[in-house]
C-alpha cells in the first residue's frame, strides 16, 4: 500500500514513504535488519555525545519476552501492536554521565535516535509505529530498568500488512488522507507566527 506523504515541496524518497502502520505482514524481522535499524539509531546526535537512549526489544520469536513487553503498552495499543513481529521500549537516561547533571535534552534525543531508526527501517522495507501510550511502571518492573533512567516510547516494528487485518475501528484510519499543518503555520521568522524572508 502506497502511503507516500502528499508534500508540498520535494523531500527525500526515504521520509516521505515512512509513516506509521498499525497492520503488520506475518512476516518475522531478520536479526540482520534489526541490528541495522539500531545501528542506525546508534549514529544519532545528542547533547554532548551522551547518547541518552537505551531500548528494550523482544521478538515474536521469544514469545515470554514478547508477552512481557507488549503487557507494557495501554489496552488500545496492545489491540493492534501485539500482531507486529518486534516490540520495543525506548528508555532516556535522565543525567549526564559526565557530571550527573540532569540531561533537559534526553528525551530529545531518544527522538531524534528513533527518527533515523525509522527512516533505516523504511529503507529496508520495514516500518515502525512509535507509541505513547506505554505504562512506565510496567516498563520499569519488566526491564529491572535501573535507577536514572525512564521509560519514553513503545516501537512497533514489523513489514507493513494488510488493513484488512485489523480490528474494525482501525481500519478507517490506515488508509485515511495524510496530513500536517501548512509550513506557514509552523515556520516563522523571528516573531511567533510571522512570515519566514523567504
Ligand atoms: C511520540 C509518539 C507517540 C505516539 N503514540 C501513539 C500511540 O500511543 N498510539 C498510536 O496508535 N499511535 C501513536 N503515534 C503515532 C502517531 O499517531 C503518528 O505518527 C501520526 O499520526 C502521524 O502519522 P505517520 O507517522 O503515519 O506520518 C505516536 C507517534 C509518536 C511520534
Amino acid at each position: 500500500m502506497d502511503r507516500t506523504a502528499p508534500v508540498d515541496h520535494p523531500i527525500h524518497d526515504l521520509l516521505a514513504r515512512r509513516w506509521s502502520p498499525r497492520a503488520f505482514a506475518d512476516r518475522g524481522v531478520e536479526p540482520d535488519a534489526l541490528r541495522r535499524l539500531f545501528e542506525a539509531a546508534r549514529w544519532a546526535p545528542s547533547a554532548f555525545n551522551e547518547q541518552p537512549w537505551r531500548f528494550l526489544v523482544a521478538r515474536r520469536e521469544q514469545p515470554e519476552a514478547f508477552e512481557a513487553l507488549a503487557s507494557c503498552l495501554v489496552e488500545g495499543n496492545q489491540a493492534w501492536a501485539r500482531r507486529a513481529p518486534v516490540l520495543a521500549i525506548t528508555l532516556a537516561a535522565r543525567r549526564f554521565a559526565r557530571n550527573d547533571r540532569e540531561n533537559p535534552h534526553a528525551w530529545h534525543d531518544v527522538g531524534l535516535a528513533v527518527a533515523q531508526l525509522t527512516v533505516q527501517a523504511t529503507a529496508l522495507g520495514l516500518a515502525v509505529h512509535q507509541m505513547a501510550g506505554i505504562v512506565p511502571e510496567r516498563v520499569v518492573e519488566v526491564g529491572a530498568v535501573p535507577d536514572g533512567f525512564e521509560p519514553v516510547t513503545g516501537l512497533a516494528i514489523g513489514y507493513p500488512g494488510d488493513p484488512e487485518t485489523l480490528p474494525g475501528k482501525f481500519r478507517a484510519a490506515e488508509t485515511a488522507p495524510r496530513v500536517r499543518r501548512p509550513q506557514n503555520e509552523t515556520v516563522f521568522g523571528i516573531r511567533f507566527g510571522s512570515q519566514p524572508g523567504w
